[in-house]
């Protein structure tokens, strides 16, 4: 087993209280329940000890039979699971983190989780904050050490702040090169909210093509996708790659041997673009 040495974390505020999460993880959203027990023992293998899954990737079991067949104590992994739109509101949540627990391998395994994330805002249901409140008693209960959002907008995350009294401890969005959010990412690091990249390799669509990042890693004598990984870890961003090819898997974790410079990083900064973004705007996702 590859023993993970390297991966730095970031501090989560919970509370009065911070965690500790590693600043590189692993995601599975579409990927087949007994693939994605594949990839998870695949990637906590390599060295991985962040995995990130949801409700509605009805993956819940496979990655937790993974974790618990892993040669890794549970406590040493650090798990992220969603609640999604349809159990958002104050009861349904408590029941949805119930059933998500359940099916990640029950109380005694499992518990605490590490992180507990409201998938999507759906403003126009106006139930994120019922939901959060929820959340925040599962934390202090101990049942999880971290409670944060995916998809919040800046207004989304003053409103929870306005009305809860705390920020989330994390803001999970899109992020990758050509749409780098910078609003965002401005309001989360002025106000203590960690941000975390998903889709941080634009699903590995043309991005792995630009020539501006294939320069970069000819030079470097690395992957576009190490360089896009690299660029997430220097710029603050927790990073959940997602592969279920284990050459890749080990590739995307092989990111700790190099950094780039200003003048790279000032390069990807170039490559932001207005219509850069790959899925749906949070504020029409409902
Ligand atoms: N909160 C949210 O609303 C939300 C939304 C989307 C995603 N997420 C989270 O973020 C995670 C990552 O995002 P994502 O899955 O959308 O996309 P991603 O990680 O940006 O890209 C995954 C795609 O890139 C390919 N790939 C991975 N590593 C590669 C490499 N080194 N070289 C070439 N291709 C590579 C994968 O192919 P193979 O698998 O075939 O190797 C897969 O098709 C998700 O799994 C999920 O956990 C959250």
């Amino acid at each position: 087993m590859a023993e993970n040495t390297n991966v730095p974390t970031v501090s989560l505020s919970a509370g009065s209280e911070t965690v500790e999460m590693p600043q590189l993880g692993f995601g599975v959203w579409q990927v087949e329940d007994d693939q994605a027990a594949d990839a998870v023992r695949e990637a906590i293998k390599v060295g991985y000890r962040s995995i990130d899954t949801a409700k509605v990737y009805e993956n819940e079991a496979g990655t937790g039979a993974a974790i618990a067949s892993a040669d890794v104590p549970r406590h040493d992994i650090f798990l992220t699971t969603k609640v999604w739109n349809e159990d958002q509101g104050y009861e349904a949540t408590k029941k949805a983190f119930d059933a998500s627990i359940e099916r990640l391998g029950g109380k005694d395994a499992v518990e605490p989780l590490d992180l507990y994330l409201i998938h999507w805002p759906t403003p126009e249901k106006d139930t994120y904050v019922e939901t959060f409140k929820a959340m925040l008693e599962l934390r202090d209960a101990g049942r999880v050490r971290a409670v944060g959002v995916c998809n919040f907008e800046p207004e989304h995350l003053q409103r929870l702040k306005d009305e809860t009294g705390e920020f989330p401890a994390i803001n999970q969005v899109e992020l990758h090169p050509k749409f780098q959010q910078k609003a965002v990412r401005d309001f989360c690091s002025a106000n203590g909210i960690a941000v975390e990249a998903w889709s941080p390799l634009g699903q590995g669509g043309d991005i792995l093509t630009n020539p501006v990042l294939d320069g970069i890693a000819e030079r470097l004598g690395k992957t576009v996708a190490q360089v896009i990984i690299r660029w997430h870890l220097q710029i603050g961003n927790v990073v959940i790659p997602k592969s279920v090819t284990p050459s890749r898997i080990a590739e995307n974790f092989d990111v700790f041997d190099f950094e780039l410079t200003e003048d790279d990083l000032f390069a990807i900064s170039d490559l932001d673009s207005s219509d850069g973004r790959i899925g749906p705007h949070p504020n029409d996702f409902n």
